[in-house]
């Protein structure tokens, strides 16, 4: 099997896992149901649940609880981009190919969808807890719910949106280092979170993690970049998503920053550096390694 078979299969056994965890539209609330199962089941590029299982598989085995936390991981990154395109955020019409959630449902349902997947999120990272057997099961899901929770909240995801929103306003003066701050938080978290969890889950020691940690963060600074890359060079019929949503919402990126040209550079510096880290681990997962590469020239 080549990559690109190889990827279409693992991002098939993603979506039987994303279909077999969302709840089904019914009773009074089905309204907000649907409009959470509107914006998963758009389809997406499912990175960070496939990050997540090849971090698994770098260190050995994935266990059954693996699937709870890389369902969890995508309803939090949906509920991101639903709330991310709300008229008070970036103001965006298309999501993953389609009109995005508060276009469909109103601002209103858009909103506590976000707010229903997220707390979803959670209820499946916990059912993880059922499957253990030992306390060593126990204390590595624990701490695969703590690095969720975290990454993706205010000393994450939701404070780098904090920080790229403020970085909007015209009077404020941007620097380098607040730059970074964003692109760390903002994306790196939670593709952190997956690949981190992932090798907790498996049983790699916090060395190990903590230099997974640092790989991801390379890798989500650099899929940051290009998707900032990405709003100025491609269209809304291959990216899926509007084009010029930053230079419309006046927003701070490495392309305003840096140009075209440096910004490709360091795409391909940080995603080398991490598939170096990658190499250094005692087993090699080629897949993960080719998956890090093509995310430099990816279209979308
Ligand atoms: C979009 O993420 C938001 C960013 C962090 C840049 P993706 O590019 O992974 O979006 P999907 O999941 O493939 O739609
Ligand atoms: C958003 O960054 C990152 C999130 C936490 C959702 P962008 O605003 O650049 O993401 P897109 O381009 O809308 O996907
Ligand atoms: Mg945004
Ligand atoms: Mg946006
Ligand atoms: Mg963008």
């Amino acid at each position: 099997m080549n990559f690109k078979e190889e990827l279409e299969k693992k991002t098939g056994e993603v979506e039987d896992i994303l279909a077999a965890y969302l709840p089904k539209p019914e009773g009074f609330q089905s309204k907000v149901l649907e409009a959470m199962v509107y914006a998963v089941s758009a389809g997406g590029k499912r990175l960070r649940p496939l990050l997540m299982r090849e971090s698994a598989v770098l260190f050995g085995e994935t266990g059954e609880e693996l699937p709870c936390f890389m369902a969890a991981i995508e309803f939090i990154h949906t509920y991101s981009l639903i709330h991310d395109d709300l008229p008070a955020l970036d103001n965006d019409d298309y999501r993953r190919g389609r009109k995005t959630t508060h276009v469909v449902y109103g601002e209103d349902i858009a909103v506590i969808a976000g707010d229903g997947l997220l707390n979803y999120a959670y209820e499946t990272a916990l059912r993880a807890f059922r499957k253990a057997v030992t306390i060593e099961d126990y204390e590595r899901i624990e701490c695969a719910m703590h690095i969720l929770g975290r990454k993706a909240g205010v000393y994450g995801m939701v404070g780098g949106q904090c920080a790229d929103l403020l970085a909007e306003k015209p009077e404020t003066e941007v620097t380098e280092e607040q730059l970074l701050y964003i692109h760390k938080n903002k994306t790196a978290a939670l593709i952190q979170a997956a690949m981190t969890i992932g090798a907790v889950l498996a049983g790699a020691d916090e060395e190990a993690v903590a230099q997974l940690e640092r790989c991801a963060e390379n890798i989500g600074v650099a899929f940051q970049i290009q998707d900032d890359i990405l709003d100025v060079t491609s269209s809304l019929e291959v990216l899926g998503k509007p084009t010029g949503s930053d230079e419309k919402n006046h927003k701070l990126t490495y392309v305003a920053m840096h140009g075209l040209e440096e910004s490709k550079r360091q795409v391909e510096a940080l995603s080398e550096e991490a598939v170096g880290i990658l190499k250094v681990f005692p087993h090699r997962n080629v897949f993960l390694e080719n998956l890090v590469e093509q995310l430099i020239y990816r279209e979308k």
